[in-house]
Parts: structure tokens; sequence; C-alpha cells
């Protein structure tokens, strides 16, 4: 076994939407935002398998979703973390085959993930980088604030924006992931950390992030067209 595995973590409950659901089960344009993303990369063409995170109770929607998509590529579903998202991550890679030689972690609350985006991540990677990252300038001055004080203000000519899916070199992310304590957000924040070199590729403004009702709207707009 070789090749390119897609981790997409949907355990997340996903309470700044509100609802009664899971927020990868929060409908878009009829049908869920897991549903989106998992068919995005199922259909991607240097994808070869995909392990997926549900929410606890949540295993059985999430293999219908991947059933009705004929979602073939789809080789586990598992229960993701209670803790936090680098758990869902973590229990996830441990699905991936050991032959596996690339890791790809991705949100389903990014649901508008693009083959090109993909492309240009698995290009870093073959160039020599232990991860790769889409990132995008950040249109707004960021400050450090503390007790509603500025403390700083950030010179955002060096900064970007970055957004998953995250890809790796199959051998880091797990040896980060084992030396590594699961309180990071971003999965390229555990392989810096662990000494890994990683890279920023061109992002893309559609690989929106649904946290509220807002961005969910904004996703739906770009969907319509
Ligand atoms: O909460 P947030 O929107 O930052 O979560 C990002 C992604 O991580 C979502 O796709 C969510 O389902 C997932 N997640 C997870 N397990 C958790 C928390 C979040 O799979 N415990």
């Amino acid at each position: 076994m070789s090749g390119v595995w897609a981790v997409l973590v949907a355990a997340g409950r996903g309470e700044r939407l509100g609802g009664e659901r899971p927020k990868a089960f929060v409908e878009l344009a009829g049908r869920s935002l897991l549903a989106e993303a998992l068919e995005r990369l199922d259909g991607c063409p240097w994808v070869d398998g995909i392990v997926v995170a549900a929410p606890p109770g949540w295993e059985e929607p999430a293999i219908l979703v991947a059933e009705e998509l004929g979602a073939g590529k789809v080789s586990a579903c598992v229960t993701g973390g209670t803790r936090s998202r680098a758990e869902s991550v973590r229990i996830c890679v441990a699905e991936v085959p050991d032959g596996a030689d690339t890791i790809m972690v991705h949100d389903a609350a990014r649901p508008l993930v693009t083959d090109a985006v993909v492309e240009r991540l698995l290009a870093a990677l073959r160039e020599g980088w232990d991860g790769a990252v889409p990132g995008l300038p950040i249109p707004d001055t960021i400050k450090r604030v503390r007790d509603r004080a500025v403390v700083e203000t950030l010179d955002r000519s060096g900064l970007v924006a970055v957004q998953t899916p995250q890809a790796f070199r199959a051998v880091v992310l797990r040896e980060a992931l084992a030396a590594i304590g699961d309180d990071a957000t971003d999965d390229a924040a555990i392989v810096e950390r662990h000494g890994g070199r990683v890279c920023v590729v061109e992002g893309d403004p559609g690989l929106l992030k649904v946290t509220t009702a807002v961005d969910l709207e904004a996703v739906e707009r770009l969907l319509a067209g």
C-alpha cells in the first residue's frame, strides 16, 4: 500500500453554529458539510484512501453519507475525540495504513476543497518539504490585546491565514503526533514543534471555514455560483 491518504475530521460539536446536530451534519444547499467535503476528497484523483472521524453516536450516519455518495475510498469511519480536534486527528491517523507515504488532514468544516489546492500541497511535498499548508494574505490589521488594551500591532506583511487541507510526509506526522500533546488547533504546528519543515502554498478564498450561520450562508452562495 502506498500513496496519499486523507483524514477528514468531522467530530466537533460546532456549538457556535447552534442547532441540534453536530456541525458536519448541518446542511448546506440540501446536503451536509460532511457530504460536500467527502465527495470532493473521494473524487480527487490524487487521494487513495480516506478515514473519517465522526462525533460519538454519529458514526452510523457518517457511514451512510459515504454509502449514499458511493465514496469508495473511505476505509474507516471512527469515533473522533471528545477533548480536542487534535485527538480526532490522532485517532484517524492510527487508522491510516503503514504504507501510506502522505497524510492530508482536512476539516469537514471547510467543505469547498478543490483538486487544485491538493495538487499544490502535494507538489510542495515532492519538492522535499515535510509538510505543506494553504495560506492566504491577511487583509485585516492584526493586534495582540490583553484586557482590552492593545499591546502590539503585528506587521501583517509576513503573516498568512492558514487553511486545511494540510499535507504531510506520513512518517513525520506520525512521529510528531507521538511526541506532542493534543492541544494544537493546527496540524502543521504539531509538525513544526517537532522540527518539521513546513511550507505555505497558495490557499483558496473559497475554502471558507464554517463557524457561524453567516459562514454557512457564504458557502451556500459560493456553491450556487
Ligand atoms: O471546532 P472547529 O470548527 O475549529 O473544528 C474544526 C474541525 O475539527 C471540524 O471539522 C470539526 O468537526 C473537527 N473536530 C473534530 N473533533 C473535535 C473537535 C473538532 O473532529 N473534538
